[in-house]
């Protein structure tokens, strides 16, 4: 019997825009209501993979990767294949993705070859200009700023906790920077709540803060921002941080062990959220420094859904950008 193809405009209200030939680069690429869709068929992919295989029959994808991944890596990998699609992976760990040769003529290669492309940089200007270059969708894997993909598995996965995400109180603790970004911006267009505790000198971006406050003041969301973790994880649904040194940060790794040192979830914050409460991560976890074994390996702990639900949502990104056999073909006067 031949795979069965999806309509996944038939979910809920049409969408303002379509999703094919779109970029994800940030989490603010997607409307509130688009990002319900994507949940919603993510949830129809995770209960039904086998629908969905061959939906992506005789695409391709290639994946550049300035960083190390585990997670990312394999779940583009794994799900692209599981839906009938091609991956191709470039180890771009020594070198920078410009060294060889400028962005623009990368970008005008490989939208000649594949239908889309999956970035992991240090700079996310980077992402940005194969975005502006490329006419194929470019999809941000995680940059200094953001990692959209991260946040969506993350809501996706309190969704499946606790049902109604306007409900849902998250505190975050650590670094204000790329994964924390993304989760402020998902938390606002979904209509959560986010308190983020870091400290002095590690507030989110200026601007996404800005950003995301713009959002949830359109969809009624609460974003606060302190320096006072206890402050922050009283009553939480859900409890969340990320390492404490980003990668390409590791010369500053001793400094910030000192400053981080009173944002570590243990045992007693913990205490002090609902007694309902979730611990979440993004991964890789370093315990005994942001997190404690006793909290990460204990039962509140939903790290390997929230890792699960990354293959799930990203077969949905995939589906929705790559599903309509629409392309931009390159016209010679848009090479810019
Ligand atoms: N959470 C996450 O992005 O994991 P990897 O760095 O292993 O891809
Ligand atoms: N903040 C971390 C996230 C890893 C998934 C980093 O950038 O290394």
């Amino acid at each position: 019997m031949g795979a069965r193809v999806y309509d996944y405009a038939a979910l809920g209200e049409p969408l303002e825009q379509p999703f094919v030939r779109r970029d994800l680069i940030s989490v603010q690429d997607f409307s509130p209501e688009e990002i319900r869709s994507l949940f919603e068929l993510t949830n129809i992919i995770k209960n039904r993979p086998a629908d969905f295989r061959g939906a992506l029959a005789g695409k391709q994808l290639v994946l550049f990767f300035e960083k190390a991944s585990l997670r990312t890596h394999l779940t583009f990998e794994a799900g692209m294949a599981s839906l009938g699609g091609t991956s191709f992976f470039m180890d771009q760990t020594r070198a920078r993705l410009h060294e060889r040769e400028p962005l623009r003529d990368i970008a005008h290669n490989v939208e000649r070859w594949v239908d889309a492309v999956v970035l992991r940089t240090y700079e996310h200007q980077t992402i940005v200009e194969m975005a502006q270059h490329a006419c194929i969708p470019v999809i941000n894997a995680l940059s200094d700023l953001e990692h959209p993909c991260q946040a969506f598995a993350d809501f996706f996965t309190l969704q499946e906790k606790f049902g109604d995400l306007r409900q849902v109180r998250m505190a975050y603790f650590g670094d204000g920077n790329n994964v924390a970004h993304s989760l402020m911006l998902a938390a606002a267009s979904l209509g959560s709540s986010l308190t983020l505790a870091t400290p002095a000198g590690y507030a989110p971006n200026p601007e996404i803060t800005a950003a995301a406050l713009a959002i949830a003041a359109t969809t009624g969301a609460r974003l606060e921002l302190t320096e006072d973790p206890w402050a922050a994880v009283s009553g939480a649904d859900a409890i969340y941080t990320d390492v404490w040194t980003s990668m390409g940060q590791e010369d500053e790794a001793i400094e910030r062990a000192a400053i981080f040192a009173p944002y570590q979830v243990n045992e007693a914050l913990k205490s002090k959220a609902a007694p309902h409460a979730v611990f979440m991560h993004c991964l890789p976890a370093h315990r005994e420094q942001e997190v404690t074994t006793g909290v990460i390996d204990s039962p509140c702990s939903v790290v390997f859904d929230q890792a699960e639900n990354r293959m799930h949502v990203q077969k949905a990104i995939l589906l929705l950008l790559l599903g309509s056999g629409v392309r931009r073909f390159p016209s010679r006067s848009n090479h810019a």
